[in-house]
């Protein structure tokens, strides 16, 4: 392996900036560091999740398997979204039709797409009132309240490890703020602690999620049951990690003027909010541009998924709700939703490392040359968080390259951006070009553990 000059440069001014910076200073510190700013890291992105991961944002869609054989579909989604959720595919009657017999073809189609493109999958859902499989319809009391946590054990064991995000329960709670009625409801008022214990213990790695519609409006009832269980969830050490406002603005609802007090509300829990299955009636610009915003000025509002690629494809098409019209063209709203992405990512750049966090502390240079080809990847800072940071990768050398990242354990990637990706374990990407060019990147939760991934390039 060999490291190329600038690598050298580079690294060489890396080691004396934190010479100087963290001489004499214990290395887990709240360290004043000048990050290196990210080439390029002004310029607008030109997709939806590259603009999203400028600061540290995913931006997702819902996925149809129905609809990956159609490739005007297709390419939209790979070129557009580093998230991806399984429109029905990972919901109860689709992963257990019979009881205690499983069937994850569908749902696994839908991740080894949105894996192969590189994307990361949201779970959705394992408990819900909603698209039960028959038998678990007719069933209660304690043989419903068994069948619930085997389904959770089964299904997260089945995808432990892969995905970011579960949704484990899904709408609740009614209108007033009071529980939804439901066999599940009826199995005791307990069911959704003991759904998220479960889910805990059969996937730690996964963030766990509370997922609803219309708690969009802090002053809704229905909001405030919601918090009031995420509150007190929070207090007694149940384990949640998420919340998900669907924000449905379809059906005669929209974005309501106190949306982001809503989302900093839930975030100042201690839980990650995400807007999970956004679409708006006639996908209104204005409302799209207040819905990313409130999400961009609140540091725990983690990404936006759209419930469908084009209107087309949406559950309520005859509301045009989506980004894309049915001939795959950018509506007014995607600009919108795309200058607002790019407009927060550039306006917060720290020059800090978060308290508590330590600096990135090995920049790596590699290249490697099989087959005769050559290549080199150059890693630079883009911003950091207290819980993660982005990192750009640049490749010079070769244009058909591979480039193997292994991320150091705990720390988990998060999103990548501008690549196709396959992951032969949690703790390792390689990535390949995906037409955008040979500047990409990842976001990385680093879970306590800030040294940076080691890399290396082939060219073929
Ligand atoms: C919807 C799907 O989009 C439809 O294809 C399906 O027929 C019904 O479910 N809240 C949710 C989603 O959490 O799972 C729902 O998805 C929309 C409302």
């Amino acid at each position: 392996m060999a490291e190329s000059s600038s690598g050298l440069r580079r690294r060489r001014w890396w080691r004396s900036a934190t010479t100087r910076v963290l001489a004499g200073v214990a290395t887990v510190a709240a360290t004043a560091t000048v990050l290196v700013t990210a080439p390029g890291a002004d310029a607008a992105a030109s997709t939806l999740g590259a603009a999203a991961a400028q600061s540290g944002r995913y931006f997702g869609t819902a996925i149809a398997g129905s609809r990956l054989s159609n490739s005007a579909y297709t390419t939209i989604a790979a070129r557009e979204f580093n998230m991806v959720t399984a429109e029905n595919e990972m919901k109860p009657d689709a992963t257990e039709p019979n009881q205690n017999q499983f069937n994850f073809s569908a749902g696994d189609q839908i991740y080894n797409w949105a894996v192969s493109h590189g994307s990361k999958v949201r779970g959705h859902t394992l408990a819900w009132h909603a698209q039960q499989p028959g038998w678990m319809q007719n069933m209660g009391g304690s043989n419903l309240r068994n069948a619930m946590i085997n389904h959770i054990q089964k299904v997260m064991a089945h995808y432990q490890g892969k995905l970011a995000y579960w949704d484990v329960v899904n709408e609740a709670f009614n209108e007033d703020g009071s529980r939804r009625s439901s066999n599940l409801q009826s199995t005791g008022n307990d069911w959704i602690e003991v759904a998220f214990r479960t889910a805990r213990a059969a996937d730690p790695s996964t963030k766990l999620c509370y997922n609803d519609y219309n708690i969009d409006n802090w002053s809704y009832g229905k909001t405030q049951g919601v918090y009031r269980m995420v509150q007190d969830f929070k207090s007694r050490g149940v384990p949640i990690d998420c919340v998900g406002l669907q924000s449905h603005f379809t059906g005669g609802s929209s974005v309501p003027g106190n949306f982001q007090q809503t989302i900093s509300s839930f975030a100042a829990l201690g839980v990650d909010v995400a807007l999970t299955e956004v679409d708006v009636t006639n996908a209104n610009t204005s409302q799209y541009s207040a819905l990313t915003q409130a999400c961009m000025n609140v540091a725990r509002c983690v990404g936006i998924t759209v419930w469908g690629v084009r209107d087309s494809d949406s559950w309520r098409s005859s509301e045009s709700p989506l980004l894309f019209d049915g001939n795959g063209n950018k509506k007014s709203a995607y600009n919108s939703v795309l200058n607002a992405l790019n407009a927060g990512g550039t306006t917060t750049t720290p020059t800090t490392t978060p308290t508590g966090s330590t600096t990135p502390t090995t920049p790596t240079t590699t290249t490697t040359t099989p087959g005769g080809g050559s290549c080199t990847a150059t890693l630079s800072a883009g911003q950091s968080w207290g819980d993660r940071y982005n990192l750009n990768v640049s490749v010079s050398g070769s244009s058909s390259w591979t480039v193997t990242m292994n991320v150091p354990s705990p720390a988990r990637i998060s999103s990548t951006w501008n690549i196709s990706a396959t992951w032969p374990s949690s703790q390792v990407l390689v990535a390949t070009p995906n037409g955008s060019g040979n500047n990409w990147g990842v976001t990385i939760m680093a879970n306590g553990n800030w040294n940076w991934p080691s890399v290396s390039c082939s060219a073929s």
